[in-house]
């Protein structure tokens, strides 16, 4: 259809047929069977007629299923209009992939493409057509439970893993490409910044930072072409998002210019009456569509309330019109009015969904992403040695995370399957020792017996699925008191210990790190996990993730981020003994172990960086190159870092900002010079009258393994 008839069927749509296009529920809203209509149709308002009408739905999946909803709907709707099917497919529809924060680690922004483009195969033959990804919210509190589904607290690499993902979903011809789902940014925006870690909670920050940190990575998954934005739940600056029309009319649509389908979060319309910002349903609906919110997600106040605001002159139907024609171009984009069915296919289904080609993607991402935190020589494993593997995780397929509803915990990978096709079984005890959050004196003594005769052990510990992710908050963020016990208990027999965590967030650390010889975080590594820890313990590969959250040495420092201000008096070694500076009197003010951060199993010596000029001036580019030298025995990967730090800004900077990195791989003895690029353009930054421009003067740059270990060179910007 082309654009000219997609206004001919506007204008053949009564008003109640517009509105119905706006809404959004779940398949079992559709039957509209007796049952259904007196009972959840009824209580949300919502008649026979408009559910004929409906315009999207949230969760229909299998490509039968989808197919079935989608005839039936065909053969109730007056025009014809097919239905868009949209889902959470986040980190993998059924083979899952490790959560975004894990793969993150990666630094790899071609695995994450890839990962996507599985995920968006897998759910593209069932016949979704949107996912509600990617989440690219800014992080910097590890105890709000959704930092798992983010890729970290960094805005430069958020935007790059923000990019990849929406070319993994879409590809390069959403039109042609049925094996490719359209890509929903979200949420817009700060929903990261949620006071406290709590979900929900008030997000309250200046412009300036918000278009600082926040902001950049949105705005690059609209620049790469993501067809949906998703409003999230919070406040920006005491408007909620939802009805924010400075953040969604202005930001959004003027400045960046957005023209595709804006979609509230689930039954945020409705929440900013709770908010307080809006008296009752018919004010909410009016704010959310004057902010141009185009789906309303689970709640009908459109529905109920937008004719009647019409009727009575308080709503202009041309935003109706506006947000249906957004809705109906997306429909025509997925070519749904030629094939409503677009990639629904049951024999192709067979064919796609865990095939061995996506599972050996899973196996490779779950690998990339593993970080090394610590290792005193215990790992990688040797052979013959007699392993005792204990731990809730031992022979758990509580490994795919949070947001990973159609994958399967009994086709993941557990570690003590992936550990048996390392070693002979007889080299290997395997014990529970405890179960997540408590334990038992008899799994006590059976993880005591497994280890007694073990020469190591290896820990498999960590947070369940419903630790983290949406409403998964802790206050306290150590592993359970359970897990801590068992670390105790066996500690006393000497014995070599290494711990493998399967964790949704940045855990402080005390009680495990400090009494243990090695720390290997696994992430929730998905439907491959088992097999890709294995490869990593017997040294089949070798580590090479970096974290890009900070790991706090405990909750009081929190937030606690690499990125942050200078402020008027610095913690410095000389002045730490003194009183009267910024830290704290019982921690320190370093997180334990900084963005940028993980180990491998070689070692890597940076020579000094060289800079081709001590001054630039705009239009130049600078050079800095540096040489770095594998100087173990076993190949390994290394993610070279540059930051940079104005040094004198109109308003302050941060200590370090990531401007680039390479990630190499180098052969025992081998040195590679790498070389970055760096200009004017990247050391620009919001002023205090918002101005994105740079200053003068001196700035530091720093090049190195990880934000702290980074030495500092300097160079002078000339206008
Ligand atoms: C979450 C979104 C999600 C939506 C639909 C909400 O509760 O905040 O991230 O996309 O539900 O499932």
């Amino acid at each position: 259809m082309t654009k000219r008839s997609i206004t001919e069927l506007l204008s053949q749509m009564t008003i109640d047929e517009k509105i119905a296009q706006l809404i959004q529920v779940t398949p079992d809203f559709l039957t509209d069977t007796e049952a259904n209509l007196t009972g959840p149709l009824a209580a949300l308002g919502l008649s026979e007629d408009i559910i004929h009408n409906i315009g999207s739905v949230l969760s229909a999946v299998g490509a039968k299923e989808t197919k079935a909803i989608q005839e039936q709907h065909l053969k109730r709707n007056r025009l014809g209009i097919p239905l868009l099917l949209m889902a959470d497919i986040i980190h993998g529809y059924r083979t899952i992939f490790p959560v975004s924060l894990g793969l993150a680690s990666s630094w790899d922004m071609n695995l994450a493409e890839r990962t996507a483009e599985a995920a968006a195969k897998e759910s593209a033959v069932t016949g979704l057509h949107v996912t509600f990804a990617p989440m690219v919210d800014l992080v910097r509190d590890p105890r709000w439970g959704r930092v798992v589904e983010s890729t970290g607290e960094d805005p430069y690499l958020n935007g790059e893993y923000a990019r990849a993902f929406v070319r993994g979903f879409q590809g390069e011809d959403l039109s042609a490409d049925t094996d490719r789902i359209a890509a929903c940014v979200k949420h817009l925006a700060a929903y990261g910044a949620a006071e406290g870690g709590r979900d929900y909670n008030t997000v309250n920050m200046s412009e300036r930072q918000l278009r600082e940190s926040y902001l950049p990575a949105y705005k690059e998954a609209v620049d790469a072409g993501s067809e949906l934005v998703m409003t999230a739940f919070n406040t920006v600056d005491g408007v909620p998002a939802t009805g924010n029309r400075w953040l969604m009319r202005k930001v959004l649509r003027e400045e960046w210019g957005f023209g595709g389908v804006l979609i509230s979060d689930w039954g945020a319309v409705q929440e900013m009456i709770a908010h307080g910002a809006a008296a009752d349903g018919a004010e909410a609906a009016r704010k959310a569509i004057e902010a141009g919110v185009d789906i309303e997600m689970m709640t009908p106040l459109y529905v109920l309330d937008l004719k009647r605001l019409v009727e009575e002159g308080k709503v202009d139907e041309a935003l109706i019109d506006e947000s249906v024609l957004r809705v109906l171009r997306l429909k025509e984009k997925l070519g749904l009015f030629d094939n409503p069915y677009r990639g629904a296919d049951e024999e192709r289904e067979e064919e796609v969904i865990l095939s061995g080609e996506h599972r050996a993607v899973a196996r490779e991402a779950a690998v990339k992403s593993a970080v090394l935190l610590k290792n005193e020589g215990v790992l990688p494993l040797r052979s013959g040695q007699k392993t005792a593997l204990i731990g809730p995780f031992a022979q758990s397929g509580d490994i795919l995370g949070p947001w990973s509803l159609w994958g399967k915990r009994e086709e993941a990978a557990q570690l003590y399957n992936g550990m048996l096709t390392k070693t002979e079984s007889s080299l290997l005890r395997v014990a529970k020792g405890c179960d997540v959050e408590s334990g038992s004196e008899e799994q006590l003594e059976e993880a005591l017996q497994a280890a007694r005769e073990a020469d190591i052990i290896v820990l498999a510990l960590g947070e369940s699925s419903e630790m983290s992710g949406e409403a998964g908050s802790r206050g306290d963020i150590r592993l359970p008191k359970a897990q801590l016990d068992l670390i105790a208990r066996l500690k006393p027999l000497g014995k070599p210990m290494a711990a493998v965590l399967f964790n949704g967030r940045p855990l402080d650390l005390h009680g495990v790190i400090d009494e243990v010889d090695a720390v290997l975080v696994a992430w929730f590594p998905g439907t491959e996990g088992g097999n890709a820890i294995a490869d990593l313990l017997y040294g089949d590969s070798a580590p090479s993730g970096r974290l890009t959250m900070s790991f706090p040495y405990a909750v009081g420092q929190i937030p606690v981020y690499y990125n942050h201000y200078n402020t008027g008096r610095p913690l410095t070694p000389e002045n730490a003994d003194q009183r009267y500076v910024s830290k704290y009197l019982d921690m320190p003010n370093d997180p334990l172990l900084p963005f940028g951060f993980g180990l491998g199993y070689t070692t890597f010596t940076y020579a000094k960086a060289a800079l081709s000029a001590e001054t630039i001036r705009p239009g130049e580019t600078l050079t800095v190159t540096v040489d770095v030298t594998n100087t173990g025995e076993t190949a390994g990967e290394e993610v070279v870092q540059l930051y940079v730090r104005d040094v004198a800004g109109e308003v302050v900077r941060p200590v370090k900002e990531l401007k680039a990195f390479r990630k190499i791989k180098l052969a025992p003895g081998e040195t590679v010079s790498v070389a970055f690029e760096l200009g004017e353009e990247q050391l620009r930054y919001y002023h205090s009258d918002l101005s994105y421009e740079s200053d003068e003067g001196e700035f530091q740059l720093f090049v190195g393994a990880n934000s702290r270990d980074a030495e500092a060179l300097s160079f002078q910007l000339v206008k």
